[in-house]
């Protein structure tokens, strides 16, 4: 089989193309990534003399380039997206471009070459947010209540996915994830921010009253999820991937990334909120589970524990990532913190 994986050099992009030349080495990969600020090949450095591996560097807003890269694809692993929610707070129009347009390019050419299966990868945050005080859990059958301008963008690209498979008949699936942490991630996500800023001895910058919950999920049990999906899933049909964790709110995350790094909790700084917070993502996995047979398997403590101890031990990685583009939205988003 011969993948496109867009978006290869981000974090959850390449955690995938490292996951599958390991477990299906007989298979042929075309990494299409543009390099933004968050795509990094130093994450790839382990693969790129693979004979089975290509990297271009190219943009899914671009026809003329996913035209040629899409020729003799069997199958496309759609990552390729703007990410951060704050930064679609500073700056909307870049997630409109890239996770509505390039979804939209993608598709029109994945149609065109006939490709075998279009697997696009999305997000828990299209259901919008939970009540704290609620017991019920996002699944494939939730309305679509987007609140950021990126959570907007990753809908409209989800609704585009389904309308190319109903109008044109393109092989669809997509996956609806919780948050994922583990290596390779951006530090201004919240747990590599956290790690990196304490062995900085920097102040971990927390929004608001601390207590909002997400659904954490290890990086390679969503990359066997999407391995299963691509094996088993059935054409059309959404399935909603998330973690083990019940419940836990940014200051416990904080609480046990401060007991593990043997830091005092003083190192938490509250920071003024994010606007339209979402307060609370949980996700029922059952579907996945009774019909595909996937399942997280990864303990949030304990892979937390080698998730710190891989940001301690890839000091270069993410000192060479905290750089100047780094330094200028650190500043802009939290001031002197
Ligand atoms: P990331 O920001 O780490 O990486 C995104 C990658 O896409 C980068 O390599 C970047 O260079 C590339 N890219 C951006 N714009 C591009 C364009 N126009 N053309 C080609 N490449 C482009 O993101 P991530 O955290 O790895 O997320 C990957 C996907 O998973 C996204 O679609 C995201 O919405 C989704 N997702 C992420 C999470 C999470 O917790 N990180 C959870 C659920 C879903
Ligand atoms: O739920 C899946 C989504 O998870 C993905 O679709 C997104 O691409 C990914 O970025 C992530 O979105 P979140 O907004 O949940 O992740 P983030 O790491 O930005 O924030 C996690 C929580 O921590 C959230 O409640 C906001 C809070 N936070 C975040 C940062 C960056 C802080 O308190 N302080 C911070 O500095």
């Amino acid at each position: 089989m011969k993948l496109l994986v867009t978006g290869g050099a981000g974090f959850i992009g390449s955690n995938f193309i490292l996951y599958w030349i390991k477990n299906h080495p007989e298979d042929t990969i075309v990494n299409f990534d543009k390099l933004t600020y968050a795509g990094n090949l130093e994450n790839l450095k382990s693969v790129e003399k693979n004979k089975n591996y290509s990297f271009i560097q190219g943009d899914i807003c671009d026809p003329k380039a996913v035209d040629k890269a899409m020729e003799n694809i069997n199958a496309v692993v759609h990552f390729a997206a703007e990410s951060h929610v704050d930064r679609s707070i500073i700056n909307p129009s870049d997630f409109v471009e890239t996770n509505v347009l390039g979804t939209q390019v993608l598709l029109d050419m994945a149609v065109k070459h006939k490709v075998e299966k279009f697997h696009h990868i999305s997000t828990d945050e299209v259901f919008g947010s939970l009540k704290l005080e609620d017991t019920n859990l996002f699944n494939e059958r939730t309305n679509y209540n987007p609140r950021s301008p990126y959570s907007a963008s990753k809908a409209g690209s989800d609704h585009l996915v389904r309308a190319y498979n109903t109008t044109y008949g393109l092989p669809i699936t997509i996956s609806n994830s919780s948050n994922n942490f583990g290596p390779y991630q951006f530090p201004e996500k919240f747990i590599p921010l956290a790690i990196t800023n304490i062995l900085e001895n920097k102040k971990i910058p927390v929004y608001g009253d601390g207590l909002y919950v997400r659904d954490w999920l290890y990086v390679e049990d969503h990359c066997r999820a999407i391995d299963t999906i691509l094996q088993k899933g059935k054409n059309g049909e959404t399935y909603c991937v998330g973690g083990l964790t019940e419940d836990i709110n940014n200051l416990e995350v904080v609480k046990k990334i401060l007991n593990i790094l043997g830091k005092h909790e003083n190192m938490i700084e509250y920071v003024k909120d994010r606007p339209g917070h979402d307060r609370r993502y949980s996700l029922d996995w059952s579907k996945i589970k009774n019909e595909l047979g996937w399942k997280p398997m990864h303990d949030f403590d304990e892979w937390l524990e080698k998730t710190v101890d891989w940001y301690k031990n890839n000091q270069d990685w993410w000192k060479n990532v905290k750089n100047g583009e780094y330094k200028r939205y650190y500043k802009r988003q939290y001031g002197s913190v």
